[in-house]
C-alpha cells in the first residue's frame, strides 16, 4: 500500500519534472530566438532619422540661423519661391558656404535675393556662382563693383533687362556709393530704404516704370551729388528739401510731378524737368 503510493507519487515527481523541463526548455529556447531575430531586425532596420512622416525643413545651420525668416513663404502664391528663399536655398548649396565670414554672407545674400527679384537679366555672368567672389559678378562699373574691402560700392546694372520691383535686402549693401539702374523696366515706389545708405553720390533711376512720389527719406544723403529720376512714372510736388542737398545734378523730366518748382531747387546747377500745364517756377 505505502509501496504504491511511493511508486504513485515518484511517477507524479517525474511527470512534474517532464513538465519544467519542458518549460524551462521552451524559455531558453523562446530567448535565443528573440535574441537572434532582435539582432536581425537591429541590423536591417532603417536609421532612426528617417522620416517617418511628411519631410520638415531642415535645421539652419548656425551660420544662418539669423536668415530663418527668408525661406518663409510670404508669397501669394504657394509653390512659387520668394525671391529671398531662392536666395537662402542657393547659398545652403554651396560647399563651401562655411568658409564665409559674416559680412560676406550678409553680401552674397543681398545680392543674390536682388537677383532673383529681378527677372532675367541680359547679362548675368557670375550672378548666383558659387565658385565666384560676388565682386566679380558682372558690374558695368569698368573699375570693378567693390572697395579693396571687398564691400560692394557700386551698383551699376543699366540697360539690362531688370524688371519688377526692389527687394528691401538690397540695402544691406550699406556701403553703396553709386547705383545705376539707367534703363530698366523696375516698377513700384522708390523704396525708402534709399535714405539709409548714406553714402550714396548718385542714383540713377532713369527710365525705369517707377510710381509715388520722391521719397522724404533722400533727404538724409548729404553726400549725393546726382539724382537722375528721368522718364518714370513719378507724381507729387517737387519738394523743397532738394534745395538743401548738395545735389548738382537734379534730373526730373518725363515724369507726372506737379505745383511749383521751390525756390531753393533753382540753383542747383544742372537740374531740369518738363514745362507742363501743372508745372510752374523756375526753369519754366
Ligand atoms: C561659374 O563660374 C565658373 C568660373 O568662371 C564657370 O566655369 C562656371 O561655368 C560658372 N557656372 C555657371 C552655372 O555659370
Amino acid at each position: 500500500m505505502y509501496g504504491r503510493r511511493c511508486e504513485g507519487k515518484q511517477k507524479g515527481l517525474r511527470n512534474a519534472a517532464k513538465i519544467v523541463g519542458f518549460v524551462l526548455f521552451l524559455l531558453v529556447v523562446g530567448t535565443v530566438a528573440y535574441v537572434v531575430a532582435k539582432q536581425i531586425s537591429s541590423k536591417y532596420q532603417a536609421p532612426s532619422s528617417y522620416p517617418s512622416q511628411a519631410p520638415t525643413l531642415k535645421p539652419l545651420p548656425p551660420q544662418v540661423q539669423a536668415y530663418a525668416w527668408m525661406r518663409e513663404d510670404s508669397s501669394n502664391d504657394p509653390g512659387k519661391k520668394t525671391p529671398q528663399a531662392q536666395a537662402l536655398e542657393w547659398f545652403l548649396e554651396d560647399p563651401y558656404f562655411e568658409t564665409y565670414s559674416d559680412v560676406r554672407i550678409r553680401q552674397r545674400l543681398s545680392m543674390a535675393t536682388f537677383y532673383f527679384a529681378t527677372g532675367e537679366w541680359r547679362q548675368h555672368t557670375g550672378w548666383a556662382n558659387w565658385t565666384l567672389h560676388e565682386c566679380g559678378w558682372f558690374s558695368k562699373k569698368a573699375t570693378g563693383a567693390c572697395d579693396d574691402m571687398d564691400q560692394m560700392i557700386h551698383l551699376a546694372l543699366s540697360d539690362n533687362d531688370l524688371e519688377g520691383t526692389i527687394p528691401p535686402e538690397l540695402f544691406w549693401l550699406t556701403n553703396l556709393q553709386t547705383v545705376n539702374l539707367f534703363g530698366n523696366r523696375i516698377d513700384g515706389v522708390i523704396p525708402s530704404e534709399f535714405g539709409l545708405l548714406t553714402d550714396l553720390t548718385s542714383i540713377d533711376l532713369s527710365g525705369n516704370s517707377f510710381t509715388g512720389v520722391i521719397p522724404g527719406s533722400l533727404s538724409q544723403l548729404e553726400s549725393l551729388t546726382e539724382l537722375y529720376l528721368e522718364s518714370n512714372q513719378l507724381t507729387g510736388h517737387i519738394p523743397a528739401w532738394l534745395g538743401s542737398m548738395s545735389l548738382e545734378y537734379l534730373r526730373l523730366k518725363g515724369n507726372k510731378f506737379r505745383g511749383i518748382i521751390p525756390d531753393a531747387v533753382c540753383p542747383i546747377q544742372s537740374f531740369s524737368i518738363d514745362c507742363t500745364a501743372e508745372i510752374f517756377g523756375c526753369d519754366c
